[in-house]
């Protein structure tokens, strides 16, 4: 795979796939630009050298429909501020006058094309939207690590049609990272598995059962595992047509001598609700009107202690409903207990990265993915189709 360095970009037209799908609020307005900052090391690079940019991303999912709700006109106007001069934001993705603004574009200028899922060609990997959207440029940069696992017309048919591509620096920062972690990870090596659904994770659960020392699950996930086994838990959220997998993953990670780790008390609660009542339980069967929403504070401590002891985390998903604060001690002692390691420490998907800044210890993490499934399938797979597509 390329660098950036490798490549000569003085008056070269580029186009530069970004993940810029950021949270919008019911205004329309950018919630958090962390995805937009995160690549400014590679746009500002490119625009040093004298590249004629052309920017690409897609925002939400408006299903190869044009969706105003869905333009990528404030991201133009955010990412102009950040890099303090003008970006133009293109009408399209392809079409003539998309092709008049590339050509007119001069040295050091940045175009944003409009959101390229506002077509349908891109979901579905079309080669001759490709083609029209390789037309006229140079060389391709890929910078969209959260959109690598998508292979989609901007991420995978294009590099058919460019001659020269590269991975951006964000890319690249990703890579080094999630590879330490799935090809060489120090020892003791930790990974805290969360979340509502074990489907997401199934998986990278069996990558990590050859890989990880302990793999600690928590969040509604849990609770499959738990029903599989025969448990009742009451209204807990369970996956029912996952339970063999449960059991399947249980029974290797004996066999392969793995400390897979469930929870061994929990928060329960009538409802998703601030004033629902709670108590904590540490057996089965769960009362029939109750949920787990978070780990008990055994758990906690139990998974703190094994967390001290790593030399390398891996952690995606919360183990609660850390959103509401009467549900979020479990996830909160997590958090500090990953920020306090003396590990290498990667955090990857959206809600876990939320429940870091509540716990306020986001700055002591080796490394916080900007990809929530890209780092899931990257820790599964070692790799993605994005990342191939660039060799
Ligand atoms: C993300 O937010 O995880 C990426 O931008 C990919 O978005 P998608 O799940 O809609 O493909």
């Amino acid at each position: 795979m390329k660098r950036l360095e490798d490549i000569a970009f003085a008056g070269k037209t580029v186009f530069l796939r970004v993940d810029f799908n950021v949270p919008l609020n019911e205004k329309g307005e950018i919630r958090d630009d962390t995805r937009i900052r995160a690549s400014l090391p590679t746009i500002n690079y490119l625009l040093s050298r004298k590249a004629r940019l052309v920017i690409a991303s897609h925002l939400g999912r408006p299903k190869g429909k044009v969706d105003p709700k869905l333009s990528l006109r404030p991201v133009a106007k955010r990412l102009g501020e950040l890099i303090g001069r003008e970006v133009i934001l293109a009408p399209a993705v392809v079409g003539d006058e998309v092709e008049r603004l590339k050509k007119g574009l001069g040295d050091g200028q940045a175009l944003l094309l409009e959101n390229v899922r506002f077509e349908a060609q891109e979901t579905a990997d079309d080669a001759g939207f490709a083609q029209k959207l390789a037309q006229g440029i140079d060389v391709y940069v890929n910078d969209a690590f959260g959109a690598c696992h998508r292979a989609h017309a901007s991420i995978v048919a294009i590099t058919q049609f460019v001659r020269e591509k590269a991975a951006g620096y964000l890319l690249q920062k990703e890579v080094e990272y999630l590879s330490r972690a799935v090809h060489a990870p120090e020892k003791p090596y930790v990974a805290i598995l969360g979340g509502a659904k074990v489907s997401d994770k199934i998986p990278v659960i069996q990558n990590l059962l050859g890989k990880a020392d302990h793999i600690l699950i928590g969040g509604a996930m849990a609770y499959t595992f738990f029903k599989a086994q025969g448990y009742d838990v009451g209204k807990s959220l369970v996956e029912e047509d996952k339970k063999e997998l449960a059991l399947e993953i249980l029974k290797k990670a004996q066999a392969g001598k793995v400390d897979l780790v469930l929870p061994s008390d929990h928060l329960l609660a009538t409802a998703v609700d601030k004033d629902a009542a709670t108590e904590i339980v540490s057996s089965f069967p769960f009362p029939a009107d109750r949920m787990a929403v978070d780990i008990g504070p055994k758990t906690a401590d139990q998974y703190a202690t094994i967390i001290a002891t790593a030399r390398m985390i891996v952690w995606n998903g919360p183990l609660g409903i850390f959103e509401i604060d009467k549900f979020a001690q479990g996830t909160m002692k997590i958090a500090r207990a990953v920020a306090e390691a003396k590990a290498t420490t990667i955090v990857g998907g959206g809600d876990s990265i939320a429940a870091l800044e509540k716990a306020g210890v986001s700055g002591r993490i080796t490394h916080i993915s900007t990809g929530g499934g890209a780092s899931l399938e990257y820790l599964a797979f070692g790799t993605l189709p994005g990342i191939e597509a660039l060799k």
